[in-house]
């Protein structure tokens, strides 16, 4: 039978959540990467060190033995010098959301002035402290991320020496801005290398498929295939995986969020077999991020075997129902047991 090995796979943008989701969502990124940027959008959101380590506790406890390392993010909002030097070990980056664009968005920051933000973001710089944002407007929803370029621009030229990390780019916009500036990187998602807002809206309303950024063109989608298929340097994988109770996904009024966690690795592995860049595979979910965040790679290695999986039509645990992508579908590829 087929099979390939991938070593250490990380996934550099996941919501874990907490409580019971939190126990029910947490083992299924565990199990198969060894680690992943947590964003931090709880209710409050995460703004002390004692939150962000007791948030890391949590998660710790509810991975239970599986060799996995959560790398912990600050929600942005102004912060002294002396306050990031002293959080600087337990986070791997601070995420900035504009106020209200997304779940549990609404401490962020409403309106992306270089200026005001200036003292955090050059004490960001100075301490290696990376800024991962995300690129989305007030505007016309198709319009948002595109919108945004001008902003991540302003901080790339503002701030040369910060680390900014353009987070799940859509666009192809984003795919040339990206490439453009020495400190600007991104993640790319699983649903946004597979779908449009066709997939989503364009015959029976998928609301599984629903998230934010809200999946684009077709030459968008090309873009970033391409760009990650390429294992370009400066794109890592980063699932967005935003797991939501299923009434809200299947509700008058639907959560943003594709819930992916447990099925990424293995649909990945199936579209860069079928685009014949097996070889690409490791630097997306792998190389680049160990680059780009000077991670130290985990000796996990994770082995899958190309066997069909039928992807369960929901995960289910500790009184919390979430519906995968693709529930109820066949993908060609399983873990190895
Ligand atoms: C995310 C969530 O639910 O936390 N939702 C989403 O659609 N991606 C928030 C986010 O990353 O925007
Ligand atoms: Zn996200």
């Amino acid at each position: 039978m087929e099979k390939i090995t991938l070593n250490s796979p990380f996934d550099m943008h996941i919501h874990l959540r907490d409580g019971d989701m939190l126990k029910l969502v947490a083992p299924l990124s565990s199990h198969t990467f060894c680690g992943g940027i947590i964003m931090p959008n709880l209710v409050p959101p995460l703004d002390t060190k004692e939150a962000v380590v007791a948030y890391k506790n949590r998660i710790l406890e509810a991975i239970g033995s599986d060799d996995f390392t959560p790398f912990m993010t600050l929600f942005f909002k102004p912060y002294t010098k002396e306050f990031l030097e002293d959080v600087k070990d337990e986070i791997s980056a601070i995420k900035l959301y504009p106020a209200g664009i997304t779940t549990n968005s609404e401490g962020g920051v409403s309106v992306i002035d270089t200026e005001a933000l200036a003292p955090t973001l050059n004490a960001m710089a100075e301490l290696n402290i990376p800024l991962c944002v995300h690129g989305e407007t007030n505007g016309f929803v198709m319009d948002r991320e595109k919108e945004f370029m001008s902003v991540y621009e302003a901080l790339a030229v503002a701030f040369p020496k910060l680390k900014i990390i353009m987070e799940h780019i859509t666009t192809k916009e984003a795919v040339e801005l990206v490439q453009k500036y020495d400190n600007l990187y991104a993640t790319i998602t699983l649903q946004h290398l597979f779908i449009t807002l066709d997939d989503v809206a364009g015959g029976m309303l998928k609301p599984h498929l629903f998230c934010k950024p809200i999946a684009k063109r077709p030459e968008d989608k090309e873009a970033l295939l391409n760009i990650a298929l390429s294992g370009h340097s400066k794109i890592m994988f980063g699932s967005d995986s935003a797991p939501h109770p299923k009434h809200k996904k299947e509700a008058c009024g639907c959560a943003a969020g594709v819930f992916t966690s447990p099925i990424a690795l293995q649909v990945l592995v199936e579209l860069f077999e079928t685009h014949g860049k097996l070889e690409n595979l490791e630097k997306f979910v792998s190389q680049n991020a160990i680059d780009i965040y000077k991670l130290t790679p985990s000796s996990k290695a994770i082995t899958l075997v190309k066997k069909d999986f039928v992807v369960p039509e929901a995960y289910e645990g500790f009184g919390e129902v979430v519906v995968p992508m693709y529930a109820g579908e066949t993908i060609k590829w399983s873990l190895e047991k």
